[in-house]
């Protein structure tokens, strides 16, 4: 039997596409019921939860806005009672292909709203629900840019050294309380985000792959699997901890 979270209640945000619907689909699968976070409609993860045998529940929200978020805690709660798990995963690719001084104020913004704003927002309010059934355990969606600078994406870069901060500073503050805070650190993935970077070109994928020692993406499956694992009770001496699954990127 694989790594289980059985009788678990899980949050994943960012649900509708790329590495939050397999990794919906993988904790469902491990036995939690789970409730997905997006502003785009998650009918299709939710057919794909249920074909695994898992039970989901999808509330449309921006978590860039605390009511939203503070709704979708609050209605996890009220559906399944309790909440254990979280994977604080959505995000946006930012001002793309950009130098600093050519980039915009409101795409920054709007980059820092969600990828980084998003994260604490989602952690102010679930925090206090696991607290409540004695603590749970937090992946929130950094990226390898959370360890190295890539150009011409200031405020993606920026946001997420600013989310493995933020899930140093929670593991700090909880480590006493029950909650574990961890980040997971993606290199390649192959979802639509990266392919609103390389428009599925074969040349220009080349050119991403290039970067990665063994030579491909991952799949999104690849890393749901690191946050099952970082989620699970079989990490439960690690928090503070960015995991990083990038087949070799950052080790160059
Ligand atoms: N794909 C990669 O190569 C890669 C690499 C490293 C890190 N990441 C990170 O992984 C996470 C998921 O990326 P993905 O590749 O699966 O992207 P994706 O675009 O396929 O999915 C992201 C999801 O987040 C949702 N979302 C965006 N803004 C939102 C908001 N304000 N409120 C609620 N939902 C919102 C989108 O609707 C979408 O369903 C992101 O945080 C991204 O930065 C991706």
């Amino acid at each position: 039997m694989g790594i289980r979270l059985d009788d678990g209640v899980a949050l994943i945000t960012g649900a509708a596409s790329g590495i939050g619907a397999a990794a919906a689909v993988a904790l469902a699968a491990a036995g939690a019921r789970v409730v997905l976070a997006d502003l785009q409609d998650c009918a299709e993860t939710e057919r794909a939860v249920k074909a695994a045998g898992g039970e989901a529940i999808t509330v449309r929200a921006d978590i860039s806005r605390a009511a939203d978020v503070q709704a979708v805690v609050d209605r996890a709660v009220e559906q399944f009672g309790r909440l254990d798990y979280a994977f604080n995963n959505a995000g946006v690719e930012g001002m793309a292909e950009r130098d600093i001084h050519e980039a915009d104020e409101a795409a920054w913004d709007q980059a820092l709203a969600v990828n980084l704003k998003g994260v604490w927002l989602s952690m102010k309010y679930e925090i206090p629900a696991m607290l409540r059934t004695g603590g749970g355990t937090i992946v929130n969606g950094a990226s390898v840019a959370a360890l190295v600078a890539f150009d011409k994406n200031g405020s993606y870069v920026a946001g997420k050294h600013g989310v493995l901060g933020l899930t140093k500073t929670a593991a700090l503050e909880y480590a006493e309380r029950g909650v574990r805070v961890n980040a997971v650190c993606p290199g390649v993935v192959r979802t639509p985000f990266l392919e609103r970077f390389t428009g599925a070109d074969p040349e220009v994928e080349a050119r991403y792959t290039a970067i990665v020692p063994m030579g491909r993406m991952a799949a999104p499956d690849e890393i749901a699997r690191a946050v099952l694992w970082l989620l699970s009770a079989e990490s439960s001496y690690v928090t503070g901890h960015g995991l990083v699954v990038d087949g070799g990127l950052v080790a160059r």
